[in-house]
């Protein structure tokens, strides 16, 4: 099997902890477990017995997961490591070589790369900046075949931080419906809306749908390594039985963790810390593109821990950001990694003095040297 590299991973694996500050990430700020829980929260944590526990997932958790959606039950959820496993068990389980998978770019790109080193044809959607990085239905149309299985989308998307609108969703799952093709959706960064209106899942709007999510974004918890997956019954056993083969099972400290975050009340909590926490930042980077508007524009996020920003500057993305990484100590991540040269991607989740921080060796940067 041959991985393409996952350059987006790679390129922070290796620098992201070795900056002052690091604007690479696409989430936000993490909480420390002494911020997120009581003390009681905490004593009853000592007590989690670190056995394996259900290998797809503790049933308290699953049914905790399955209430944010319309008439699920536990059964038609899967508890996995990160949304990341969660992607891989929707690839191994849901589709194989030579299927063709519609991919709407730019993306997180893990389901990209791994398709295509399973023999999955993958064709491209593109989500176009002149239109607010929304999809174009004809283009879509264009690229389906007799087989195509399924379309792919990051929503909200990872890296321009856009939405669809209610009708846009619905427009999509009717061309799905109509082709009859599986639709399936990363939904991590759902709930950090800014505007305070959580988008509803494509799993509650249409039967051949299969969702993915976790607590790594919009929750704020990437270090509980929680995510999962969301679908029809004999989808979601499928995923468990390609489980078996990655990682068995998630943690029992995380498990017991994430039932006590996916709670309403306690999910609510959480989703305004993250949405002040962005609104925040997104002000802050909004006067900041006003100030350089001859050499930055961002149509702004709607939701998610990033900014996909455009510069004009004469240098190649990958070539800027070792730069400001080497001079500054600031880890932006290059546009390149999507294949999109000219744009930067600025994590917006992180504490607003690394923002201030980020911004400011930025334009200085660009204006000296350009
Ligand atoms: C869209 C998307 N999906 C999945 C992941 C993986 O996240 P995790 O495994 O931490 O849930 C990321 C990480 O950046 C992402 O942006």
């Amino acid at each position: 099997m041959e991985l393409v590299e996952f350059t987006l991973e790679r390129i922070q694996s290796l620098y992201e902890n070795t900056v002052d500050h690091n604007l690479s990430d696409s989430g936000v700020h993490p909480y420390t477990m002494r911020e997120l829980l009581t003390q009681q929260q905490i004593e009853e944590v000592l007590n989690v017995e670190l056995g394996y526990g259900w290998t797809n997932g503790a049933p308290e958790l699953r049914q905790s997961v399955a209430n944010l959606y319309d008439n699920r039950s536990a059964d038609e959820v899967i508890i996995t490591n990160g949304s990341a496993e969660a992607n891989i068990l929707m690839v191994m389980s849901m589709l194989e070589a030579g299927d063709e998978l519609v991919v709407v770019v730019p993306n997180y790109l893990q389901i990209w790369g791994f398709a295509k080193a399973l023999g999955i044809i993958v064709r491209e959607v593109p989500l176009r900046e002149d239109t607010g990085w929304q999809p174009d239905m004809d283009e879509l149309a264009n690229v389906i075949s007799p087989r195509t299985k399924m379309i792919t989308i990051c929503h909200p998307n990872n890296p321009t931080g856009s939405t669809l609108p209610r009708d846009s969703m619905d427009t999509l799952v009717a061309f799905a419906r109509k082709h009859d093709l599986w639709l399936h959706a990363d939904e991590v960064y759902k709930g950090s809306e800014l505007d305070g209106v959580e988008s509803p899942s494509f799993v509650d709007l249409y039967e051949k749908c299969i969702i993915t999510s976790g607590l790594s974004k919009a929750i704020a918890l990437p270090g509980l390594r929680i995510g999962w997956l969301v679908g029809p019954k004999d989808k979601i056993y499928k995923t468990w039985q390609s489980k078996d083969y990655t990682s068995i099972t998630a943690g029992a400290v995380s498990e017991y963790i994430a039932n006590i975050v996916v709670q309403p009340t306690k999910r609510a909590e959480i989703l305004v810390r993250s949405r002040r926490i962005l609104n925040e930042n997104v002000a802050l980077l909004s006067s900041w593109l006003d100030n350089n508007a001859n050499l930055f524009s961002c149509i702004l996020p709607k939701a998610g821990g990033m900014a996909f920003v455009r510069y004009s500057m004469d240098i190649n993305s990958t070539e800027l950001v070792h730069k400001l990484r080497e001079d500054r100590s600031i880890m932006l991540l290059p546009g390149d990694v999507y294949g999109m040269d000219q744009f930067i991607r600025l994590g917006i989740g992180a504490p607003k003095s690394h923002i201030e921080q980020g911004l400011k060796h930025l334009s200085e940067y660009a204006t000296s040297n350009f």
